[in-house]
């Protein structure tokens, strides 16, 4: 692994060097021992008459299991310690380094930026540390820069920004159907998802809209500095971003749906099909399990890493959310984040992405009679 510059200090790079190696190890030696036992106990309980049909019934066959115990104590702890550890984690450094933090964030304020002074933070944001990431990421000026850091670490065995490019590759596929002229990203963070499609699209005008100002300070410093032109952030909420309806071709999210309540999910695919244009297209990246065992991972990884809405989104019949919401056609594809992921035989713990198109009817277009 190339050694990580991310701070002044050897020793703070060190420390989140450690973090990203024992995340890999979780990753692909824990967890691969971990889906072992499993494979096993549902063995023995087949040969018992025990079927394992539910993410309970799994959690009945790790009952005991110091290798679930030990995945579960360490994906908690080592992104505990990647955040908060009083001497090297992200938001102290951050702190510490923090003039240097200010000359990056200089920038943001040549870029095309509006933040609302008035804005008021949805209320479930604020009741959360998402991602154990305390105060979350709306308060601290500095917020941005530690989700940045810190998503250095959210998926081990990927290549730097490859999901992101993945993504684009996706919404490239999509876009021989339909011309995307005017493109926004909800919920873009710090501008991981929002840029590279603004770069893949020059001809489009892409919008990013985020309710953490911090993000969006730092999305728009770095977009202003890389001089990527057809970019622009809104502080908005993207179940009500106050945005023209019918004003956009494509709509857009990157890991957003999973951090929204239920209501705010079906508000936010509301909001997604008022902005589209008729014949306009949807891609929101995010998870679905439909397997047992990777719902129990799921599930217990909502509650390891503070997202207390990942239960619920996995939970929820999306497709009949769409239809509800006013779109059709819609599929649900499961997304590779680098080459073979998805394919059975990988081995190593991941997240079960899945992309989810789906089109907002053209009432020009007659439909076919089938
Ligand atoms: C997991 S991050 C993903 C960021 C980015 N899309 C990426 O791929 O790196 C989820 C983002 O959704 C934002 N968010 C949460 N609730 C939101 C809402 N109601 N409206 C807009 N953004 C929201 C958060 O501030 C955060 O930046």
């Amino acid at each position: 692994m190339a050694a990580l510059t991310l701070f002044r200090s050897r020793e703070a790079n060190a420390f989140q060097e450690f973090i990203m190696e024992a995340r890999t190890w979780w990753a692909t030696e824990l967890f691969p021992r971990l889906r072992e036992e499993y494979e096993e106990r549902r063995a023995l309980a087949a040969r018992e008459g025990r079927a394992v049909k539910t993410a309970d019934d799994v959690a009945q066959l790790f009952e005991r299991s110091t290798t679930y115990a030990y995945f579960c104590w360490l994906e908690r702890h080592v992104q505990k310690s990647k955040y908060s550890s009083s001497r090297w984690g992200l938001v102290a450094q951050l702190a510490r380094e923090s003039g240097r933090a200010a000359e990056r964030l200089a920038a943001a304020g040549s870029a095309d930026l509006e933040l609302d002074p008035a804005f008021k933070v949805p209320d479930y944001y604020l009741a959360h540390d998402i991602h154990q990431h305390p105060g979350n990421m709306h308060a601290d000026p500095l917020a941005g820069l530690v989700y940045e850091a810190s998503a250095l670490s959210i998926h081990p065995a990927t290549r730097r920004n490859e999901l992101h490019e993945r993504f684009v590759d996706v919404v490239r596929r999509e876009s021989a159907s339909a011309a995307f002229a005017k493109v926004l990203d909800m919920g873009c963070g710090f501008g991981k998802s929002a840029v590279p499609l603004a770069r893949a699209f020059p001809q489009a005008e892409v919008v990013g809209v985020d309710v953490s100002a911090p993000c969006l300070k730092l999305a728009a410093a770095d977009a202003a500095a890389a001089k990527v032109p057809n970019i622009r952030f809104r502080q908005a909420d993207a179940r009500h971003t106050g945005l023209e309806p019918g004003s956009f071709d494509l709509v857009t999210s990157t890991m957003l749906l999973h951090e929204l309540p239920g209501q705010a999910v079906e508000e936010t695919l509301a909001e997604t099909n008022r902005l589209l244009a008729p014949g306009g297209v949807s891609i929101h990246l995010d998870f679905r399990a439909d397997d047992p065992f990777w719902q129990f991972i799921m599930y217990g990884h909502g509650v390891r890493n503070n997202e207390p809405f990942l239960e619920p989104l996995l939970r929820m019949d999306l497709a009949e959310a769409y239809r509800k919401a006013g779109f059709e056609a819609v599929r649900i594809e499961p997304f590779a984040e680098r080459e073979g992921a998805t394919d059975p035989s990988n081995p190593f713990w991941r997240f079960p992405w899945a992309a989810i198109i789906a089109r907002k009817p053209d009432r020009s277009t007659p439909t076919q009679e089938t």
